[in-house]
């Protein structure tokens, strides 16, 4: 198939679920070589995450698993030649992290389970401060693209946990990225942050 589910450490048995393969399938089907920058293609991978996520069933593998477990955070699939990752995390209560983006390439957070807030901050170059311009409020099935540049945090605002999902458009491990301390927040501060 050329997919690379083979290639995927099988503890969630993502080849068994057909939402998640078809997910996947349409994204290999639109990838294109400069994709991973391209915001036509973030706003269109956003739609089919929440397709996916929409008619994603609370028995399937990945959901349990990802209660289960209360991982923070794994691949639930890395595509071989492209390189795009699907991140599955399992967001505590009142959890927050601090303000980052992901240099020069794009991101999608969606919801599956639960609630989170995602402020979008404007940077200040020169008094060095962040404002928070808009939030975002992902419920279930709900998803954002966030383009290249964008400086972002998110944060679970109720006690109950969120399951929250994110398609990183490459390997963001070896790519420059600028993170930001919450004491530069100038308005909507975030109390108790994590960096991830
Ligand atoms: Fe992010």
């Amino acid at each position: 198939m050329g997919l690379g589910f083979q290639e995927v450490k099988n503890v969630n048995k993502p080849a068994n679920d057909i939402a998640f393969r078809q997910y996947i399938s349409a994204i290999n089907d639109l990838w294109q070589p400069q994709s991973a920058k391209d915001t036509d293609t973030a706003h269109r991978v956003s739609e089919l995450m929440s397709e996916w996520l929409r008619s994603t069933t609370p028995d399937t593998a990945w959901v349990r698993n990802l209660k289960a477990e209360k991982s923070s955070g794994f691949p639930l699939y890395t595509h071989p030649d492209h390189g795009f990752i699907q991140m599955n995390h399992y967001h505590a209560g009142y959890r927050t992290n601090t303000p980052h983006d992901h240099g020069p390439y794009w991101v999608v957070y969606g919801v599956y389970e639960g609630e989170a807030e995602i402020p979008v901050y404007a940077y200040d170059a020169t008094s060095n401060t962040l404002r928070v311009d808009r939030i975002d409020r992902l419920k279930g099935g709900d998803t954002v693209a966030y383009l290249p540049g964008d400086i972002h945090s998110t944060r679970v605002p109720t006690p109950e946990p969120a399951l929250v999902l994110r398609f990183l458009s490459t390997d963001l491990s070896q790519v420059p990225r600028r993170r930001f301390k919450p004491e530069q927040i100038s308005e909507d501060p975030v109390s108790s942050p994590e960096r991830t």
